[in-house]
């Protein structure tokens, strides 16, 4: 038995396209197979929003100690292929347990993330936005991937961390080579590659948290290196392996956000531009229902803990189970005329993008943040925005940890 659930055995999109916008298979799968077991992966698989939840939230049955998962990319304990060179000691793995462990892990990597961060660094946050905006705001044209939505979120985290800003190109090498997908082909040289990132990630932080200690600023390593919870602290390399579980969570997730932000104000809905221009009070709303509809990233595996029906079906312990946040965003039981996108829905902000329950996410505020502010820069500097002609979505994507990303997105500004 393999112990990467494969999902493309279950899915069988056809194209890359079909991956970015899978709202004619989640129709299918929410109608017909809410929830269903496929055989060649041995797994079961999960649509419906209530179910979706369940197996979010009932720690109880659905735990998130796994022998087999869907997870086969950037850095990790889980899997093979999952491997930098460094493994997450288990006082800091808090993706993998269950409580009551669980709690304490998060109290104590949630220091770095309280609401007084959010607000100290909200400026921070500005001017880099304010930054990126200016260095394309005098052309006619830019590729907004490659010069705003990759770029920004490694810039925000290398800068929450108080990486000086000098380095953080450098960071961002890393950061890129750390995270890559690899496939059985290019498994082998890819984590070499890894290897070598990771090691040098580390020989650069380790003496920066050491010095650190002694220079606490307004910055997530010296929260880190603060809090205490049940008298339990972190260790300078604890932090350092920290770091790199934050930047795996945060960095890819945001930038997937972003850039398909863009793509539904260019493809989606272009009317949406100038509605948000003349209200920018509109744009959180209109990252909720992104997030719900244009983010299909999103989907989390769970191992069945006890025997249980709570499905509607007879689960066994041990069991591998899969859980469509993305899909529960389109079930029409929760969301009326789902497959719009409608930045005016009343309870947009029911999304699972961001997961549910005990485990939910402890960045969703910085991430929500971040995209507000990207957005609501570039409103405020361009009056329109239009595709630019022959763009091919095909040509244009690329799988990564999670399903298709956007490597470009050229579009024409208009001042
Ligand atoms: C957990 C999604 C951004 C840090 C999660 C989970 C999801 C998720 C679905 C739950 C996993 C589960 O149920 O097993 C997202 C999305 C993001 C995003 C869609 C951006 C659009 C971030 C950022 C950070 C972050 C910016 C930090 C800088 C975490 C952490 C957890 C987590 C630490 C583990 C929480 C726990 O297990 O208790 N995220 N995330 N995420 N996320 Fe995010």
């Amino acid at each position: 038995k393999s112990t990467i659930i494969s999902l493309s055995e279950i899915t069988k999109f056809q194209s890359k396209e079909e991956e970015f916008s899978p709202y004619r298979w989640y129709r299918h799968m929410l109608k017909q197979e809410p929830v269903v077991y496929n055989e060649e992966t041995d797994s079961w698989h999960v649509f419906k929003y209530d179910l979706v939840k369940t197996v979010l939230n009932d720690h109880e049955h659905f735990s998130s100690v796994r022998e087999r998962s869907i997870v086969n990319v950037g850095y990790s304990s889980e899997g093979e292929g999952a491997d930098s060179g460094h493994h997450i000691p288990d006082k800091l793995d808090i993706h993998n347990v269950d409580p009551p462990e669980h709690r304490k892990r998060r109290s104590l990597l949630a220091s770095a993330f309280t609401p007084r961060s959010l607000k100290l660094w909200e400026p921070r946050i500005q001017a880099v936005a304010d930054e990126l905006v200016a260095e394309f705001s005098q052309l006619p044209e830019v590729d907004i991937v490659q010069a705003y939505t990759s770029l920004f979120p490694v810039i925000i985290m290398s800068d929450l961390l108080g990486i000086p800003s000098k380095d953080r190109l450098l960071f961002k090498e890393w950061v890129d080579i750390l995270f890559m997908p690899t496939t059985d082909a290019t498994f082998s040289r890819i984590n070499e590659m890894k290897k070598n990132a990771g090691q040098q990630y580390f020989e650069y932080l380790y003496p920066f948290v050491v010095s650190k200690r002694t220079n606490l600023a307004e910055d997530i390593i010296s929260d880190l290196i603060q809090v205490e919870v049940d008298g339990e602290l972190f260790t300078d390399e604890e932090i350092v392996r920290t770091t790199m579980f934050i930047l795996g969570a945060g960095i890819e997730t945001t930038s997937n956000l972003l850039a398909n932000s863009f793509y539904s104000l260019l493809y989606d809905k272009p009317e949406l531009y100038t509605e948000l221009r003349d209200n920018p009070e509109l744009v959180g709303n209109a990252v909720e229902e992104m997030l719900r509809y244009r983010f299909h990233i999103s989907k989390m595996d769970r191992m069945v803990k006890a025997d249980n029906n709570l499905l509607g079906v007879e689960l066994k312990k041990g069991d591998a189970i899969v859980a469509w946040m993305s899909a529960a965003n389109m079930d029409e039981d929760m969301f009326e005329d789902p497959f719009t996108l409608n930045i005016h829905r009343p309870n947009n902000n029911k999304q699972l993008a961001f997961g549910f329950g005990t485990h939910f996410c402890l960045g969703a505020p910085l991430a929500r943040l971040e995209a507000k502010i990207v957005l609501t820069t570039f409103l405020r500097t361009f009056s329109n925005i239009e595709p630019v002609s022959g763009f091919i979505l095909e040509d244009h994507l690329t799988p990564s940890a999670a399903g298709q990303s956007l490597t470009s997105l050229p579009m024409r500004l208009y001042k």
